[in-house]
């Protein structure tokens, strides 16, 4: 069994330690916002937060969690940049086909957190291993400095 805290809430997970994040958010806890691109740490669309740092959780056993609090894209609204990043990503129309962006979404705040008012290396090196393929990186970037503006 493994203990995780998972958006505020505590779950006890029956699973083998070394099962990757991912699998016991969407097929075990049902929170299937957080998306599988590639499995091996490269496109980013399973970015979630551990203790509001952006990590891939496809490649995250369980038994390395430990004690960090995990939040997904179901409730990085409730946090005020994931607010301002959701509040930003509607308003310039960012999301073309969306698979990507619950990742961005997670990196995008992750930045925002630990860099209020980010320059453009800074949101290049935030966002390098979010991986769009509708190409929405210009819609990305403005969006991401229009959030920094109103926070
Ligand atoms: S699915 Fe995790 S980085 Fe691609
Ligand atoms: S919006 Fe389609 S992959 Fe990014």
């Amino acid at each position: 069994m493994t203990k995780l805290s998972i958006n505020g809430q505590d779950h006890t997970i029956d699973a083998p330690p070394d099962m990757p994040l991912l699998w016991v958010l969407r097929d075990i806890v049902g929170l299937t916002g957080t998306k599988f691109g590639c499995g091996i740490a490269q496109c980013g669309a399973c970015t979630v937060h551990l203790d509001g740092v952006a990590v891939r959780s496809c490649v995250l056993p369980i038994a390395a969690v430990g004690d960090r609090k995990v939040t997904t894209i179901e409730a990085i609204g409730a946090t005020p940049a994931g607010r301002k990043v959701q509040e930003a990503w509607r308003r310039l129309d960012v999301v073309q086909c969306g698979y990507c962006q619950s990742g961005q979404i997670m990196s995008a705040t992750a930045l925002l957190t630990t860099v209020p008012d980010p320059n453009d290396s800074d949101i290049d090196a935030a966002m390098a291993g979010n991986i769009c393929r509708c190409g929405t990186y210009h819609r990305i970037r403005a969006a991401i400095k229009q959030a920094a503006k109103e926070a």
